[in-house]
C-alpha cells in the first residue's frame, strides 16, 4: 500500500541542512549587453557556472518540460515552481482549458450549466488578461469561449480588458483589442448584443497578487462592477490608443477606463442575474478578484454595491479555500509533493520571499495548496514588498532581507530546509529597464552570497537554481538571434520570460564529496529537481519523480 515514507539513500547522509535558493527570472543565454545578468557584477553566480563542471549545469524551464502545450511557450513562476516542487511534470491550466475547449467538454461541465442559467435575463461578463502571453490567458481560449457561450444562449455579453505588455510586447494590446473588436462585432451581426465594457492595464487594474496591494482591485471592481472610472471612451480602441499616447504610458498600467453609450452611461457595470467569469486559468494573480466576486463577508475594500451573481472561474483558483467555488475547468491535481513528503519524513522547513513572490515558494512549490502541511515542522516568512512602485525605482527589492532570514533560519539549527525565491531579476526584468535590472541582477547576487556563506558556517549543503529565464535577455530577436527594432530605430524591449534554460547548481561543505551531476539524462527540466533535493537531504525520491540529477561515484 501507499506509505509516505521515503527510503534512505543508499550513499546519501541525513541531517546536513539544506538550503534551495531560486532566482526568479534568470535564464542562461549568450553574452551581450541585452544579457543584463552577464553585464551585471555576479560573481557568486559566475564562480558556480566556473566552479566544477559535474556541479552546475542547465535544466529546461519552459514549454512540455513544464506542462505548457508547446516548446514554443516561455516558462513562467506557476508552473516552474510547480514542478521544481511536485518533482513530476502536470498538464498545466493552459493546456487543461485548450483542451476542454477543443472537445467541448467545457460547456458540459457544472461550472458552465451554472452560469448558462443567467443566460435567458442576464448579461455574460468576461473578465481577464487579453494577450497571447499563454502565462495567465489566452486571446484565442476567449475567443473559443466567446463563440461557445454565444452559440448556447449567451444573448448579452460584456468584456472587460485587462492589457498585458508583460507577458507580450509593450504596444501589443493595440492589435489585441482590434483582434477582439472584430470578433465582438461579428457576434453583433448575429444579433448578439456582444461590447467590451471596460478596461485598464494588468499591473495597475484588478490583477495584483498575494494581498499587495488591494487598491489595484478596487479600482478594477469599479469600473467592472460598478461602471465607474476616470476615463470613460466610446470605444475600447480608443481608449488604449489615447490612454498609451500619455507620456510614460505603457499597456502594464494603463488607468481604468469604462465604455459609455452615446448618453454617457458605462455600458456594461455587473448587475443583479447576471454572470461572471473570469478568463485567467492562472491563480496568483486572479484570487484577489474571486475573494470579492465571491465572499459575502469582505472588508479589504468598499465594494459599494455587491450584485447577485453567478460566477465562475476558468479555473479553480484555490482548492483549500474552494475559490471561486464554480469552475469552467478543473485544475491540475497536484498531490504528493516533495514538500509534503519531506516534513512527513522530519524535515524541518523554511521558506521566504517577499510579498510579491511568496506564495510561489509556498502555494506554487506545495502544489497551489495554501498553509503549512504540519506547522510543528514547518516556518514561512513573507517580507513585505514595496507597494505602489515598479520595481525599477528599487531594484534591489528586499533579496537582502530575504537572504538575512535565510542566513537566521540556517544558523538557528532548527531547520533542515531553507527555501526563498530571490525575485529581482524577474519583477525588475518586467520592467524592461535594463539599467534597473542590471542593479537587479547584481542584488539578487549579493544576496546568494550571504546564503551560501551560512551554509559554509552551519557544513550544510546548497542547490541554486531559477524557476525560468528573464533577466538575461531583455530584447526581442528574430530567428537568427538578432535585436528587432521599433518604428523608431531603437531595440524591442523585452518584459516578457524567454525560453532559455536554467542554471541548477550544488556544493557546500555537506555535499557528499562524490556528488555529481549525471551526464545521462536526455533533457532535463526542472521537475527533476525535486527528486534531487530529497537526494540531498539523505532520502531516495518516490519512484513515479522524474529522475534525480545526481549520481555518487565511490570514493
Ligand atoms: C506576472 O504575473 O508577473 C507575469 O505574468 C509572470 O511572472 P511570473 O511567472 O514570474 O510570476
Ligand atoms: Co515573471
Amino acid at each position: 500500500g501507499f506509505s509516505w515514507t521515503l527510503p534512505d539513500h543508499p550513499k546519501l547522509p541525513k541531517g546536513k541542512p539544506v538550503a534551495v535558493v531560486v532566482l526568479d527570472g534568470w535564464g542562461e543565454a549568450n553574452a551581450d549587453q541585452y544579457n543584463c545578468i552577464h553585464v551585471a557584477q555576479t560573481p557568486v553566480m559566475d564562480s558556480l557556472k566556473n566552479g566544477a563542471p559535474e556541479k552546475w549545469r542547465l535544466v529546461k524551464a519552459h514549454g512540455t518540460a513544464v506542462g505548457l502545450p508547446s516548446d514554443d511557450d516561455m516558462g513562467n513562476s506557476e508552473v516552474g515552481h510547480n514542478a521544481l516542487g511536485a518533482g513530476r511534470i502536470f498538464a498545466q491550466g493552459a493546456k487543461l482549458v485548450d483542451k476542454a475547449l477543443a472537445s467541448g467538454k467545457i460547456y458540459e461541465g457544472d461550472g458552465f450549466n451554472y452560469i448558462k442559467e443567467s443566460f435567458e435575463n442576464g448579461t455574460l461578463h468576461l473578465i481577464g488578461l487579453l494577450s497571447d502571453g499563454g502565462v495567465h490567458s489566452r486571446l484565442d481560449q476567449l475567443q473559443l469561449l466567446l463563440k461557445g457561450a454565444s452559440e448556447r444562449g449567451a444573448k448579452r455579453i460584456r468584456v472587460h480588458i485587462l492589457t498585458d505588455g508583460r507577458d507580450v510586447l509593450d504596444g501589443s494590446s493595440v492589435g489585441f483589442v482590434e483582434t477582439l473588436e472584430n470578433d465582438l462585432s461579428q457576434l453583433r451581426e448575429k444579433g448578439i448584443d456582444a461590447q467590451i465594457a471596460s478596461g485598464g492595464g494588468r499591473m495597475y487594474v484588478t490583477m495584483d497578487r498575494y494581498e499587495n496591494d488591494w487598491g489595484v482591485v478596487k479600482r478594477g471592481w469599479d469600473a467592472q462592477v460598478l461602471g465607474e472610472a476616470p476615463y470613460k471612451f466610446k470605444s475600447a480602441l480608443e481608449a488604449v490608443k489615447t490612454l498609451r499616447a500619455e507620456p510614460k504610458a505603457n499597456d502594464q498600467y494603463l488607468p481604468p477606463f469604462v465604455i459609455v453609450d452615446d448618453s454617457g452611461k458605462a455600458v456594461g457595470p455587473v448587475n443583479d442575474g447576471d454572470a461572471v467569469v473570469t478568463i485567467n486559468f492562472r491563480a496568483d494573480r486572479m484570487v484577489m478578484l474571486a475573494k470579492a466576486l465571491e465572499y459575502a463577508d469582505f472588508d479589504k475594500f468598499d465594494r459599494v454595491r455587491v450584485p447577485k451573481i453567478r460566477y465562475a472561474g476558468m479555473l479553480q483558483y484555490d482548492g483549500e479555500l474552494m475559490l471561486p467555488s464554480h469552475y469552467l475547468v478543473s485544475p491540475p491535481e497536484i498531490e504528493r509533493t516533495s514538500g509534503e513528503y519531506l516534513v512527513k519524513n522530519g524535515i524541518r522547513t523554511f521558506a521566504c520571499s517577499e510579498t510579491v513572490k511568496f506564495g510561489h515558494v509556498t502555494f506554487f512549490w506545495n502544489g497551489n495548496r495554501s498553509g503549512y502541511f504540519d506547522e510543528t515542522k514547518e516556518e514561512y516568512v513573507e517580507v513585505p514588498s514595496d507597494s505602489g512602485i515598479t520595481f525599477n525605482v528599487a531594484p534591489k527589492m528586499k533579496a537582502l532581507e530575504i537572504a538575512e532570514k535565510a542566513r537566521d533560519a540556517l544558523l538557528s539549527g532548527k531547520f533542515d530546509q531553507v527555501r526563498v525565491n530571490l525575485p529581482n531579476g524577474d519583477m525588475v526584468g518586467h520592467t524592461g529597464d535594463i539599467e534597473a535590472t542590471v542593479v537587479a541582477c547584481k542584488a539578487a547576487d549579493e544576496a546568494v552570497k550571504i546564503i551560501l556563506d551560512a551554509v559554509e558556517q552551519v557544513g550544510g549543503i546548497y542547490l541554486v537554481t531559477a524557476d525560468h529565464g528573464n533577466a538575461e535577455d531583455m530584447v526581442k530577436r528574430n530567428k537568427a538571434g538578432k535585436p528587432l527594432l521599433d518604428k523608431s530605430g531603437g531595440i524591442q524591449i523585452l518584459t516578457s520570460h524567454t525560453l532559455q534554460p536554467v542554471p541548477v547548481a550544488i556544493g557546500g561543505p555537506g555535499l557528499h564529496p562524490g556528488v555529481k551531476f549525471r551526464t545521462d539524462i536526455e533533457t532535463p527540466g526542472l521537475a527533476n529537481v525535486a527528486a534531487t533535493v530529497m537526494n540531498l537531504h539523505g532520502f531516495e525520491a518516490p519512484a513515479d519523480y522524474e529522475t534525480t540529477l545526481i549520481e555518487v561515484a565511490d570514493n
